[in-house]
């Protein structure tokens, strides 16, 4: 009897234990819903009050430098090497780069980027990034409204004062596809944390985000001519939609009205930016990352030799705007004048793209 009682009692402190184990990765309930779309729609959005705190805390940014005369000589006149940003005055210059360390390199301040016996060189790698980071982030705000809006992006959205983006992904080795016996495992059955752990391909992002193979699951055509749809293409599908979902910290209703994935008609607006924002980032991707593979040193490059590239998370890291929707480039508008004319990719685009709300929108293909 007594025997049986501590086997019970030690049996139910186990439980304990091993509830509390198990519940760890958990978040601590109550959860709230928001009404996320018509009444009786199940749209809602799931968030826990708890985690809000550290949420705010993650997005804050830092406090910007006062403005200063955009008179007086020029930096294209004061200095010898000024390739983007010569007719910024060498007062906006100076303050323009005494922000880019705050941005880039706290700790190791302008000699991360600058031999600091002659400022002029572009001896180190990172200058020359950067240098092309300046026209990738003028080109966000100039050519990709349709996307970040007025609010825009600067150097921190992504970087937050560290050199390498806490998001980036590189492609996955690839050379032992297929050498397993059950064949090409399309990259599942190995949790990853890129598809929060689910058995879903775990890299969407070499197929969506630097190529542009279809997203759509449904087929379009009757005949399986031409027709890629398959359940196997549906995974990547999810697989790109469990990227987007946790990179912006919501869930599927956020963009979808759930009574049918595919239609435009009757979804929030929100589908159509983000419409907009897988095509950004195969652009940032293909356009400014991939060229400068050659420019990184190996030991920044992935296994496959290759550069690290951005994602949904890259700028957003949990928030539905990234830095809860503050505008840093109000107070930094030379980071949105590229001085061209909107690239004919980005126009073209732009008279795709699908509209939420109307019944004959597609997206084109
Ligand atoms: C994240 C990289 C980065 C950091 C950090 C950085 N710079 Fe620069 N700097 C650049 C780039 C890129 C250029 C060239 C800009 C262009 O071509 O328009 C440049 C150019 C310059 C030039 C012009 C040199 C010439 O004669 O051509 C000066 C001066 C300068 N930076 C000063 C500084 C100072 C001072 C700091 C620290 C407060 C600093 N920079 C930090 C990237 C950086
Ligand atoms: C859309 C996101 C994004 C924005 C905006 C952005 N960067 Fe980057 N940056 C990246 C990614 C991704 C890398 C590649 C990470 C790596 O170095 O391996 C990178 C790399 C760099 C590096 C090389 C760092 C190293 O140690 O290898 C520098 C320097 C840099 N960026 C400067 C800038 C500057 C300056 C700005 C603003 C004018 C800027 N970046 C804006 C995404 C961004
Ligand atoms: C941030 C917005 C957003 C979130 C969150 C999101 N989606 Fe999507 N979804 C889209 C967009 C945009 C497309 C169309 C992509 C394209 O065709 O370029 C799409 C397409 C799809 C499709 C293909 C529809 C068709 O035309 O065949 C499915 C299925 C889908 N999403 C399911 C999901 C699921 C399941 C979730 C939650 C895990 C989810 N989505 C979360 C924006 C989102
Ligand atoms: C270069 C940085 C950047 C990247 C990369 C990026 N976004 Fe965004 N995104 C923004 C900014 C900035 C906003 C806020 C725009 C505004 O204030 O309306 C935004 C807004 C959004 C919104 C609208 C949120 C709302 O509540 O109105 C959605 C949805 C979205 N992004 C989805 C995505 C998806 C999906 C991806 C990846 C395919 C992505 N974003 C990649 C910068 C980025």
């Amino acid at each position: 009897m007594t025997r049986t009682h501590t086997l019970m009692r030690y049996g139910a402190r186990l439980l304990a234990a091993a509830s509390v184990l198990l519940l760890a990765a958990c978040e601590r309930p109550p959860m709230e819903s928001v009404q996320h779309g018509y009444r009786g729609t199940g749209m809602v959005q799931v968030v826990n009050p708890s985690t809000i705190p550290a949420r705010i805390e993650a997005n804050e940014v830092p406090v910007a430098l006062p403005a200063v005369p955009a008179d007086g000589p020029k930096a294209k006149q004061v200095y010898k090497n000024v390739q983007v940003l010569g007719d910024l005055s060498a007062a906006q210059f100076t303050r323009l780069m005494a922000s880019m360390t705050t941005w880039i390199a706290p700790e190791e301040g302008c000699g991360y980027c600058h031999n600091l016996a002659n400022f002029a060189e572009d001896s180190k790698y990172t200058k020359v990034v950067a240098r092309r980071m300046i026209q990738m982030t003028q080109h966000v705000n100039e050519d990709w409204k349709s996307h970040v809006a007025d609010t825009g992006v600067t150097c921190w959205t992504c970087h937050r004062g560290q050199p390498v983006p806490a998001a980036v992904w590189f492609k996955p080795d690839t050379t032992l596809a297929g050498a397993d016996f059950i064949g090409d495992r399309a990259g599942q059955n190995e949790p990853a944390a890129s598809v929060k752990l689910a058995s879903l391909p775990s890299d969407p992002f070499t197929p969506y985000l630097l190529g542009d193979l279809p997203i759509r699951v449904g087929g379009t055509t009757a005949l399986p001519t031409g027709n890629r749809q398959s359940i196997k293409q549906a995974e990547w599908t999810y697989s790109l939609m469990t990227h987007m979902s946790a990179s912006l910290g919501v869930n599927c209703t956020y963009c979808h009205n759930t009574q049918n994935f595919a239609k435009w008609e009757g979804g929030p607006p929100q589908r159509v930016t983000a419409w907009h924002g897988i095509r950004m980032v195969r652009d940032l991707n293909t356009a400014y990352m991939e060229p400068l593979t050659p420019v990184f040193p190996a030991h920044r490059k992935g296994e496959m030799g290759d550069v690290a590239k951005a994602n949904c998370a890259t700028c957003h890291q949990g928030a539905y705007k990234p830095l809860n929707g503050q505008s840093m480039l109000k107070d930094f508008p030379e980071l949105s004048k590229a001085g061209t004319a909107v690239p004919a990719v980005v126009a073209a685009l732009a008279a795709s793209a699908p509209a939420a709300g109307k019944a004959t929108a597609k997206p084109a293909r």
